[in-house]
């Protein structure tokens, strides 16, 4: 048998501010739109905002439901409804941000993995590598692209 290793490069800052500015800019949408997430069960609000080729940003939250899967994670939203909008535009980045119980997140907010599937699909199809900042009230991490986040991936 023979080994490979895996290796990904993650970008690290200790503060918004030490962000290029698009990516503290995207942030700051992701955080805003969390601020507006329906989440009355888990009382976790998730922020989402995604760029596009052409410049727009689309933000999304989380929408929970008493019907528990009937809910769905702030960044599909915010995926779901990009695509529908502008399907031939490639997005270019995505940013993430949480709250528990009005306390932003201390640790990058990382997407979920049905999360992932979707973004690679968008990555995968456009040909464009998408990137992931993934934000907290302190640590903030990226990767360059989506198939950092999800290697060996089913691509159907
Ligand atoms: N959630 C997201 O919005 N994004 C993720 O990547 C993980 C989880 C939401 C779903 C649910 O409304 C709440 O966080 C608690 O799991």
């Amino acid at each position: 048998m023979t080994k490979k290793t895996i290796e990904i490069t993650i970008h690290c800052a200790d503060s918004p501010i030490q962000l290029p500015a698009a990516d503290a800019t995207l942030l700051q949408k992701a955080t805003q739109a969390m601020q507006q997430a329906y989440a009355p069960y888990s009382h976790f609000r998730v922020g989402a905002a995604v760029l596009l080729e052409n410049g727009k940003i689309i933000c999304g939250n989380n929408q929970e439901n008493a019907a528990y899967p009937s809910g769905l994670c702030a960044e599909r939203v915010a995926l779901f409804y990009a695509n529908a909008q502008y399907p031939n535009i490639p997005i270019r980045a995505i940013a993430i941000n949480a709250e528990k119980d009005g306390h932003e997140s201390l640790e990058p907010v990382y997407p979920c993995g049905n999360c992932r599937q979707v973004l690679l699909e968008y990555e995968t199809h456009s040909g464009h590598p998408i990137r992931i900042i993934m934000g907290s009230a302190r640590k903030i991490q990226i990767v360059d692209r989506v198939s950092d986040l999800l290697p060996l991936s089913f691509t159907g």
